[in-house]
């Protein structure tokens, strides 16, 4: 019998400061006109100074379980996908487990920038289907914010912090993930990356004084491969699905971009009305931004039990995924 991923749960955590395109006004040469035209985003959620991607992800670890009606010590495995983790080791998943007090749970964080929670749903499938774990609690946290060179106005007005779980088990009604596609392409790592603070480049006064611990991106590369490896991933997920694009209730695309969105699902003929985007509020949040995307759409129960949902996301590596939900 065909066993699925049921999603018991899902929190989220947002910062409460608001950083809107008139803020950013005052920062770089940019208009608000500018940034929601070529971008969709009108303003993006910031953290404080002394909060890091694990307080996020805790929190909305913490929200998940709750609502999924689990104690800390049920957890069996934590995984989080981050590209600003707290500190190079130990991993984001570590430090999550000890805030939230999950002492039974293998924790590890998982590197595929945007396309990590997709990466962690299906490496939670294989580890749940195996047998080697009764349940998992998946994360996507990042603080882009924190990377992010608040001069530079090709990226500055990009991208945003937050964090999103879930808290999944496997289950046999039909109802959860039931397929996935994972792709990656070496080749154009440096189209989006952060030169410094690696073995490649050790962090040092030089490349301080160079912006290389800042992120770097190639936008207009970066989109025409966006949209193609995207495609690529919701075609050979539905695929396997044995789905058609027709039969897709709800796209939830990673929102890096409302023209990547756009031209992503005017390539899958899907109309505007099944495609979830709230890019307009938080920005590009990377590996955050599918699961806040998934808990507000289930939230706001714009899908029901039977929907098929279709998870499909791009990021650095260049990495790309797509996922089935049913329900
Ligand atoms: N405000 C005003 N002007 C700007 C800004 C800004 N914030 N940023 C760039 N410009 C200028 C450029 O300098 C350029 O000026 P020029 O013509 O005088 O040289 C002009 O606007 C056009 O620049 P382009 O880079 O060609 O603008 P484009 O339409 O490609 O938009 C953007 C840039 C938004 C970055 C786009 O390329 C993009 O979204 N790419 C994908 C990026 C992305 O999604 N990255 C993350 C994906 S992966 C992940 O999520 C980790």
């Amino acid at each position: 019998m065909k066993t699925y991923l049921k999603i018991l749960a899902t929190g989220i955590s947002l910062p409460e400061k608001v950083l809107c395109n008139a803020d950013l006004e005052r920062m770089v040469e940019t208009s608000d006109d500018w940034i929601l035209t070529r971008t969709g985003i009108r303003e993006r959620r910031i953290t404080e100074k002394e909060v890091a991607t694990s307080d996020l992800g805790a929190d909305a670890g913490r929200m998940a379980l709750a609502s999924a009606g689990k104690n800390p010590e049920d957890v069996d495995l934590i995984m989080v996908a981050t590209a600003t983790g707290d500190q190079m080791f130990p991993s984001t998943a570590c430090i999550v487990q000890a805030k939230l007090g999950a002492v039974n749970a293998t924790a590890f964080d998982i590197s595929a920038a945007c396309s990590g929670f997709l990466y962690c749903l299906t490496v939670a499938y294989s580890l749940l289907s195996s047998g080697v774990y009764r349940n998992a609690l998946i994360i996507g946290a990042e603080t882009l914010s924190k990377i992010t060179d608040y001069s530079d106005r090709s990226t500055c007005v990009l991208f945003g912090d937050g964090a999103g779980a879930m808290f999944v088990e496997l289950g046999n009604d039909g109802k959860g993930m039931f397929a996935s596609h994972l792709g990656s392409d070496g080749s154009y790592a440096s189209l989006l990356n952060l030169p410094a603070g690696g073995s490649r480049m050790p962090a040092s006064q030089e490349t301080v004084a160079n912006g290389q611990h800042y992120i770097k991106m190639n936008g207009n590369e970066l989109f025409k491969v966006a949209v193609r490896s995207m495609e690529e991933a919701a075609r050979r997920t539905v695929d396997k699905a044995e789905l058609d694009t027709d039969e897709i209730d709800l796209l939830i695309p990673h929102q890096a971009n409302i023209r990547i969105i756009n031209s992503l699902r005017k390539r899958l003929d899907i109309e505007k009305e099944r495609v979830y985007v709230n890019i307009e509020r938080f920005g590009n949040t990377s590996a955050a931004s599918v699961p806040i995307a998934y808990h507000e759409a289930r939230t706001a129960k714009v899908f029901d039990k039977n929907s098929n949902i279709l998870l499909v996301a791009f990021g650095g590596g260049i990495t790309w995924g797509g996922v089935l939900i049913r329900g």
